[in-house]
């Protein structure tokens, strides 16, 4: 078994929320534990919000902080931690479904004034999909709002995963006291700003007098009440349980004031998983595997026009990856070699020499990866990671200026960084642009006009969902095609598109061809 010391060493995982709920805060507050950072204020933001079509300078400052902070690593108490940042905008959901493909773990934060949100619930549903254990960080303690015991029903309901308090507020807002640790049994007292570590308090029991005296009796008292309460509900942790993705260990604090976060990362370090095993389409890869295999889960392009060069995140999955050794490339066949790999140490890149399973590093790239790429040391495999999902807004891309060759090369290259989905129609000569969010078009064009020098334009189209079609009868789906022709299309490997012009005509035609398989995630076999 190989690389099994480095393999026990490293932790990567993503923080992921609703936006506001205390992400970037949280990041920079670990960040600063682990001295990654000086000062609070160096993790950007990054939020990319709604700008209006004056302000794509705006955008692309923002695209360029969260390339920055895309990727984190630092040491923690002799471990490698990778954290890896996803874009809280619901536009860019897909970009962040993509790179909870290449972590291990999720902490996810929810702001207790608010509960669950509506990017909340997509993202856990995401996780669920794939298993991930969830640590659930309850935030903004220091604020008024709902108790606590209110929220955790919120959680298990909405989130669909049973919840098991690891800590345990005393209070809320203007009175709030501390933490009671139901993990290790001491008392976290809260002040505002101040690092908590030294605030510590060992209690032998709850009935320990310390609890009067530096609580009251009555917050003491609400405190053994609820303790009693949780203990019988809730149950004791299940390390398994939460392993498997079936229970889902919750912390509570106040990111801003540092407060709670340094048990959440303690405790975090002590049960999070290290890197496991990933499925491929032949088989399941092992760490521990002797043989190197990775896979692109996230392109990014250099922001600098004349350094049409991008990054691709690339995650480890098996053996040792060495800086200038050649490496196949499942899809092309192609053997590749990267001279100047790089790692991202707090805010900065550095070039690497060797990486390890659970690493993410960044191989820069012409135009060869798409999303999804595997590199192995030979072994066609192909990792499997999210599938796209049926886009929700849809317009046409119409050149506008002399440059269609530019134009061609620029949409597909967009595309295959994941900026959106392209379908073509009527042999190719049409081109449907598909995304989840508004902003993304914003994107296309200016990064179009910028990037590859093609004007263009979009125009709007009257489809609301794409799904892809099978059927284990062709006549019958080339008959349907026939018939819809004005609906039907291609994604860009060359699987069969429908375009509907309403969920209501899309269940119609559903219950009208029985022989016909609507799919809505990319996943499918096909069969044409
Ligand atoms: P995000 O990345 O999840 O989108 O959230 P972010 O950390 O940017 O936090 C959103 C807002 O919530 C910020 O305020 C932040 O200061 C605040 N916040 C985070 N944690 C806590 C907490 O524990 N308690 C309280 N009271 N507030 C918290 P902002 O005014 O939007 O931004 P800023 O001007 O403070 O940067």
């Amino acid at each position: 078994m190989a690389n099994e010391t480095e393999i026990a060493k490293r932790r990567t995982f993503a923080i992921i929320s609703h936006p506001d709920a205390g992400k970037t805060t949280l990041t920079e507050k670990f960040l600063l534990f682990a001295g990654a950072i000086q000062s609070a204020g160096a993790v950007k933001s990054n939020k990319i919000k709604k700008t209006t079509t004056s302000d794509f300078m705006e955008i692309e400052r923002q695209r360029g902080i969260s390339v920055a902070s895309a990727v984190m690593s630092f040491e923690y108490r002799g471990l490698e931690i990778t954290l890896l940042d996803t874009p809280g905008h619901k536009d860019f959901a897909e970009d962040t479904y993509r790179t909870l493909t290449a972590v291990d773990s999720v902490i996810l934060v929810v702001d207790s004034v608010k509960g669950v949100e509506e990017q909340t619930e997509k993202l856990m549903k995401v996780c669920r999909m794939r298993n991930t254990p969830v640590i659930i960080f309850v935030n903004k303690l220091d604020r008024e709002g709902p108790m606590l015991i209110d929220l955790m029903d919120d959680l298990e309901k909405k989130l669909d995963i049973s919840v098991c308090p690891l800590s345990w507020p005393i209070s809320r807002g203007q009175s709030f006291k501390g933490v009671y640790s139901l993990y290790n049994r001491s008392l976290l007292l809260f002040s505002p700003n101040k690092t908590a570590q030294d605030d510590s308090i060992a209690i032998s029991s709850l009935d320990d007098k310390q609890l009067d005296e530096r609580l009251t009796t009555e917050f003491a008292s609400q405190l053994r009440d609820d303790v009693a309460l949780v203990d019988g509900v809730y149950g004791s942790f299940n390390r398994e349980k939460y392993l498997a993705g079936l229970q889902a260990p919750v912390f509570c604090g106040s990111a801003l004031n540092n407060f709670g976060v340094r048990e959440l990362l303690d405790t975090f370090i002590t049960i999070a998983p290290t890197p496991g095993p990933r499925p491929a389409d032949k088989r399941i890869v092992q760490p521990t595997e002797e043989a190197f295999s990775g896979f692109v889960f996230k392109i990014h392009a250099n922001i600098d026009p004349r350094h049409r060069d991008r990054i691709a995140f690339f995650r480890v999955c098996s053996g040792k990856f060495n800086r200038g050794d050649f490496y196949h490339h499942v899809r092309s066949g192609a053997r590749l070699r990267f001279n100047n790999p790089a790692s991202f140490m707090g805010q900065k890149k550095e070039v690497i020499e060797e990486a390890y399973p659970g690493d993410v590093i960044g191989l820069y790239d012409r135009d060869t990866f798409k999303i999804g790429d595997t590199l192995t040391q030979g072994e066609d495999i192909n990792f499997q990671g999210i599938p796209s999902f049926s886009p929700e807004i849809f317009r046409e891309l119409v050149n506008t200026g002399m440059k269609s060759k530019q134009l061609e090369k620029g949409i597909n290259q967009l595309t295959d960084e994941g900026v959106a989905q392209l379908f073509l129609m009527d042999r190719g000569r049409r081109k449907i642009v598909g995304t989840v969010g508004q902003l993304q078009f914003d994107v296309i064009l200016y990064r179009l006009k910028n990037e590859y020098g093609a004007e263009c334009r979009f125009e709007p189209k009257d489809f609301v969902r794409a799904c892809w079609i099978t059927s284990d009868d062709l006549k019958k789906l080339e008959e349907f095609c026939e018939y819809k022709a004005d609906r039907v299309g291609y994604d860009k490997n060359g699987n069969l598109v429908f375009f509907a012009e309403s969920e209501w005509m899309l269940k119609h035609y559903m219950e009208q061809n029985p022989g016909i398989y609507f799919h809505f995630t990319s996943d499918f076999k096909p069969n044409v």
